[in-house]
């Protein structure tokens, strides 16, 4: 066989079906309701303090871990914030985005033949993390309507070989906030199998109806088996700058970190003094980011219902997964490409979404971090969607 070829690794995953829908929206020149990125501008005191640290020369590599002082924005904000006492300096690492941060953590703890429990649907980038790391995924279904799990499924996921759990809330692509009693019921299953909590938490402020975001960290017994990861790409709109981060007990940072340094040596140093600055907004920015989403929730909302799709109600993050049945078409793919292609609004087919493509069949996912003209833009083009008979 010619080894001209991919690792077997690579060939276990395809591309990222949600950055190529963006490719293609760009192609049809499409209402990209697509890959979760804000079409309207970051906060200026953000972008200022970013101008500033490059024109101040803070433009060489930064400690590979971390700035320091953004270390301890990101220690300080989550103590503040959940009363979990964090050590910058043992227990947080930055990485280039949450994305970098999820893989650092995976290749840094997991060893192939672990088993790592997900639930699906998930965000796509865990099933190339788990490959990559060599770990055995063991998928948890989240059922709609309530995207909930059921207990006796979960715990029947755990045994000796498992290493860790992957949570993700507020959660890509349902919107579903995990309940404390649900963290509780995870918690209570890391503690009897000895497995950490890998916990994705970047929509931690995007919040609707008075939900509340419960940081697994935050449970008793839980700080120290828990990897919390997070970044300035969502809750600051700045998806561009790739700066994320890692909250570690101290037994497993040094691992993190090696996998870091040699994947990255480090993120962006003038972004990262931004991150500071970030880091440091008083409260009403993260209640009005929660108040604007909600308003462009419900306007995507009453649109997509206008035009017969059957939505999931978020109750956090910025996305709404659709059941596209009633359209008639053969599965989410084709309708995916049809909506882009002749109708001018690009959507991510469920199936990307889950290990067994036939539950997310029937799905389709929109994002709405976009302006209010572009969400009217994407309203007027499915006036032409047609229901195959
Ligand atoms: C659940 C989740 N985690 C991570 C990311 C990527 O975050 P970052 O830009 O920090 O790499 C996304 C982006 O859509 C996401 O939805």
């Amino acid at each position: 066989m010619s080894k001209l070829t991919g690792s077997k690794k690579a060939t276990q995953f395809t591309e990222s079906v949600i950055r190529e829908m963006t490719r293609i929206s760009e192609l049809y020149d499409s209402v990209n309701l697509s890959q979760g990125f804000p079409d309207f501008s970051a906060p200026a005191e953000v972008k200022a303090a970013a101008i500033a640290a490059i024109q101040n020369d803070v433009n060489q590599y930064a400690v590979t871990w971390g700035a320091r002082p953004l270390r301890e924005a990101v220690a300080r904000e989550f103590t503040r914030r959940y009363g979990v006492e964090v050590v910058p300096d043992e227990q947080v690492t930055v990485c280039c985005g949450s994305t970098e941060a999820m893989m650092s953590t995976m290749m840094g703890l997991i060893d192939p033949g672990d088993e790592v429990v997900v639930f699906e649907p998930f965000y796509e980038n865990y099933g190339p993390d788990a490959i990559l790391s060599g770990a055995t995924p063991r998928y948890v279904t989240l059922h709609e309507p309530d995207w909930i799990f059921d207990p006796d499924e979960l715990a029947g996921a755990f045994n000796n070989k498992t290493r860790a759990i992957i949570i993700n809330t507020p959660n890509n692509p349902t919107g579903k906030v995990f309940s404390r009693a649900e963290l509780e019921t995870i918690a209570a299953l890391c503690r009897k199998w000895d497995a950490v909590a890998i916990s994705d938490e970047i929509y931690e402020h995007i919040l609707y109806d008075g939900h509340t975001h419960v940081p697994i960290a935050s449970i008793e017994g839980m700080a120290d088996r828990t990897v919390t990861i997070n970044g300035l790409s969502k809750t600051y709109s700045v998806t561009g700058w790739r700066v994320g981060w890692t909250i570690s007990p101290r037994s497993l940072t040094g691992a993190i970190r090696k996998v870091h340094d040699f994947l990255t040596v480090g993120a962006a140093a003038p972004l990262q003094e931004a991150g500071v600055a970030a880091l440091g907004v008083d409260d009403a920015y993260y209640a009005e980011l929660a108040r604007s989403y909600q308003r462009r929730r419900d306007t995507l909302l009453d649109i997509l219902q206008r035009h017969h799709f059957t939505c999931y109600r978020p109750q956090g993050a910025y996305y709404i997964m659709t059941d596209i049945a009633g359209f008639g078409f053969g599965d989410d793919v084709e309708f995916a490409r049809y909506l882009v292609t002749e109708v001018g609004v690009a959507a991510v087919p469920g199936s990307s979404f889950y290990r067994n493509a036939q539950l997310g069949r029937t799905k389709l996912r929109f994002c709405f971090c976009k302006k209010d003209e572009t969400l009217a833009e994407a309203d007027r083009r499915m006036a032409k969607l047609a229901v195959k008979a």
